[in-house]
């Protein structure tokens, strides 16, 4: 929906698919217990290319028998993986990474006729599999000084056991490795539930991990057709799994936790966000509004971090409008994410579009007033192209924190300033679990990814995120 450069597609999806050079790669059977498997029901859903509507596959509409099956392998591959030491373990998640990274341009292809973007979270996926192979062997205990005499008293770390992963389709990559690859280095099986838009992306994985060499059972994926929620339930309520890990809505996660609390499984729940953006009178504008069109449209603004609400004061409100929207309208070349020159890709589902077309309708209502773009890409069928960028104004820091917090959820916070101690201040005082100053991007690996408040509960990459697939384990020794 934004107003700028449209490449029209002439692509045909399927004969997009035909150039992946390893067709190995494009599995039509979900993955249990090391085989390629359709569901009992044999019942089978279409995946749809967001950019161009055509069908590009179909994949097994599975349902709580599946899922139970798929858990059983886990359960039965715990037993030896749990036995493997880390560096056994982080050899396989190496060499799972090198697959990952010789795929990359297929794999690309395949999450761009299902996901709509570009190339980009092919490497940003397999980034956590690298890091979480380094990781595992850095899963330390503790040796606690007694207050007994004669004592020694250790602090162990064992893996939770079988987990269960549902992903969403906005990284149907990343968000897949992000979990499993922390839960495999802790010596868990996972049992996976992927998204039904992007499940090509999710099996072309579990032939990599097949490949090499990762044992059978200790990834098993089970796909199902969009709100199926057998599979779902059948994770969160089964007493056999041990940890359910979550990418989605906060809505859905409350539901999930809910189920889940029947077995007391731990839970990692990472929801949506609804991140303030600040750009503060002492701002270098210039580098706000490039970290604004790098957080605003990355993955075509489908993604949780990006940022929702842009404040900006109201000394420098016209000039920084002014030089964003240039910038947005440079930069941005619209069209299927397959198609050369295209930077920005469809919205993945229709449902995200309305959302898009509803919050545009309350803006006007309330007053606002459409800068660039504003209705749909007319010459791109479906036309599926968004996201909305709300700028407002404010007058000071109080007043701006104030409303920036004024929110349920807490997942990212941006500002930009260059008042050092404005700087530790705000950080301070922003609800959220992250916080870019004087930068847009803030996801990587390394750093510890997750919420507060109603954006949930555990943290995803770093070395926290191994932490969440491990539990303590402490033992007191008399002699
Ligand atoms: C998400 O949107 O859930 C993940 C975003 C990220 O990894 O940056």
């Amino acid at each position: 929906m934004v107003g700028n450069t449209v490449i029209p597609t002439t692509l045909t999806s399927l004969a997009e698919l035909d150039k992946v050079s390893d067709k190995t790669l494009i599995r039509s059977l979900a993955y249990v217990d090391g085989k390629w498997v359709s569901g009992a029901s044999q019942q089978m859903f279409a995946v749809l290319d967001p950019a161009t509507q055509q069908e590009i596959g179909r994949l097994p509409n599975m349902d709580a028998a599946d899922t139970r099956a798929a858990i059983e392998a886990a359960t039965t591959a715990f037993e030896s993986w749990r036995k493997t030491t880390a560096k056994e373990r982080s050899l396989l998640l190496q060499k799972w990474y090198q697959l990952i990274i010789e795929n990359r341009e297929d794999l690309a292809r395949i999450m761009t006729l299902e996901g709509g973007k570009a190339f980009g979270e092919i490497t940003y996926g397999a980034s956590f599999i690298e890091f979480f192979a380094e990781e595992a062997k850095r899963a330390y205990g503790d040796v606690i000084p007694s207050p007994l005499r004669n004592s020694r008293m250790l602090v162990t770390k064992q893996p939770v056991g079988v987990v269960g992963i549902i992903t969403p389709y906005n990284f149907p990559n990343a968000m897949i490795t992000r979990k499993a690859g922390a839960a495999l280095a802790a010596g868990c099986t996972v049992v996976v539930r992927p998204a039904h838009e992007t499940p090509f992306s999710a099996l072309a994985l579990c032939e990599l991990a097949e490949r090499a060499g990762i044992p059978k059972g200790v990834i098993n994926m089970v796909t199902a057709e969009s709100t199926t929620p057998e599979v779902g339930l059948e994770l969160t309520t089964n007493a056999a799994v041990r940890k359910v890990s979550f990418t989605g809505s906060t809505a859905v996660g409350k539901l999930l936790m809910g189920q889940a609390s029947g077995t007391m499984k731990k839970v990692s729940m990472e929801l949506g966000g609804n991140a303030p953006f600040i750009v503060f009178e002492d701002a270098d504008l210039d580098v706000a509004a490039e970290q604004l069109l790098a957080c605003k449209f990355r993955n075509s603004g489908q993604t949780c971090v990006c940022a929702n609400r842009i404040y900006v004061h109201e000394s420098v409100y016209d000039a920084f409008v002014a030089k964003f929207t240039k910038l947005v309208s440079d930069r941005l070349k619209i069209g299927h994410g397959l198609s050369a020159d295209v930077n920005f890709g469809p919205l993945i589902t229709e449902c995200g579009l309305a959302k898009v077309e509803a919050q545009l309708a309350r803006a006007l209502q309330s007053g606002g007033e459409v800068v660039l773009g504003g209705h749909r890409v007319e010459a791109l069928a479906p036309g599926r192209f968004g996201p909305l960028c709300p700028i407002f104004s404010f007058s000071s820091e109080d007043e701006v924190v104030r409303r920036a917090n004024s929110v349920e959820v807490g997942l990212a916070g941006y500002f930009f300033s260059r008042d050092v101690g404005r700087i530790f201040r705000v950080a301070d005082e922003l609800q959220v679990g992250m916080v870019g100053v004087n930068t847009g991007i803030i996801s990587t690996e390394v750093a510890p990814f997750g919420g507060v408040k109603e954006s949930g509960v555990g943290r995803e990459g770093s070395r926290y995120g191994l932490d969440e697939y491990l539990n303590i384990k402490y033992i007191n020794l008399a002699f």
